[in-house]
């Protein structure tokens, strides 16, 4: 009996360990356990045993049977997780998306210009200052001795609000807003801002720019002192060779008034297309503020001077790097502005 159950058990361990379905094991258990099985049959046999027997031969059965549940279990465990591993190959979902590619932005060459300009004089010590861009008449015009009848005023034509108010047409108002607010104390300010004006756009002609403005007031200053800062902010924007010409030139509110000119970069002054052959450019307009401003703006003229200037900052841009289009700062064409990825 001992051999007997001993063949049962090799043979079932051997069938297990062939077995490779479930359907396999489900047959191979019932033919090794099942009640009406080899080894379960050999209980029925135990009345034939003798009784010092009986004990140790229902111990063998026992053991055999349990021998072989386990391998049973063991295979089964083995194939369910191979099927769970099958199943999360089979199913398997790409959750992963790829990312939306994302441009880092790059800045209008308008920016890199105005914030250049203003870096510049902030190192000189003056203050960035604001004002309105719907301004009143009295500023944009009247303090800056532009009174009602004045031609200045058809050079300048503008958006009206009402007859009162108007999109100011440069950033000067804000030399008289700057002298109102500091009552009487010196003054070093600039101001970069929007400026409308009625014009017929075209490649360098825009109804809307930026102007950076500046204003300095104190006692004893001259145009010696504009010459000198005017030739040090060109240097600092074109390059140390740069040389400044001052022209006579004349706005309502400074007196003397120049315009400024900055030798050509593309030619050195020789002339050439770039600066139509006179080698110079003409970059801004400035001049000692008027007595007749600074008096009605509180500052006594026979105590107080100064000079202002105000420069576009397209046009410097459009110099500095070779724009042929005022519009191109407006388009928002991301093949123009890419060009300035490194700027
Ligand atoms: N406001 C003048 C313009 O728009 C420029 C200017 C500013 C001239 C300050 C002199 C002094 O043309």
């Amino acid at each position: 009996m001992e051999e007997k159950i001993g063949l049962i058990l090799n043979e079932a361990l051997d069938a297990i360990y062939k077995a490779d379905t479930d359907i396999a094991l489900i047959e191979a258990r019932n033919k090794y356990l099942s009640k009406k099985s080899e080894l379960m049959g050999l209980f029925g046999q135990m009345k034939d045993v003798p009784s010092d027997k009986k004990a140790v031969y229902g111990q063998l059965i026992n053991d055999a049977r349990s021998k072989i549940d386990s391998a049973l279990m063991q295979k089964k465990v083995k194939f369910d997780q191979e099927a769970l591993q099958k199943r999360f190959i089979a199913e398997k979902i790409d959750i992963s998306l790829p990312a939306s590619s994302e441009d880092p932005g790059v800045r209008n060459p308008y920016y890199i210009i105005r914030d250049e300009m203003v870096a510049i004089f902030l190192a000189l010590g003056y203050e960035v200052a604001e004002g309105p861009e719907v301004e009143s008449d009295h500023y944009n015009f009247e303090l800056l001795n532009i009174p009602k009848d004045h031609p200045a005023r058809d050079m300048q034509d503008t958006f009206y609000i009402d007859p009162a108010t108007l999109l100011r047409t440069h950033t000067s108002p804000v030399q008289a807003r700057s002298m109102e607010k500091a009552q009487g104390t010196p003054i070093r300010m600039i101001c970069p801002g929007k400026v409308y004006r009625r014009d017929d756009d075209d490649a360098t002609h825009s109804h809307q720019f930026a102007q950076v403005e500046g204003l300095l007031i104190d006692k004893n200053i001259n145009l010696g002192h504009l010459q000198a800062t005017l030739s040090l902010f060109v240097r600092k924007l074109f390059g140390e060779k740069r040389e400044i010409r001052l022209r006579s030139s004349y706005f309502p509110f400074t007196e003397p008034s120049v315009e400024v000119d900055v030798s050509c970069a593309e030619c050195g002054g020789k002339g050439c297309s770039m600066c139509k052959g006179s080698g110079w450019i003409e970059i801004l307009g400035a001049g000692m503020v008027h007595p007749n401003v600074l008096r009605m703006s509180g500052y006594d003229p026979d105590v107080w001077s100064g000079f202002a200037f105000g420069v576009g900052i397209e046009r410097v841009a459009m110099l500095r790097y070779g724009i042929d289009d005022i519009r191109r700062f407006y388009q928002n064409d991301i093949r123009f502005i890419k060009q300035f990825m490194k700027g």
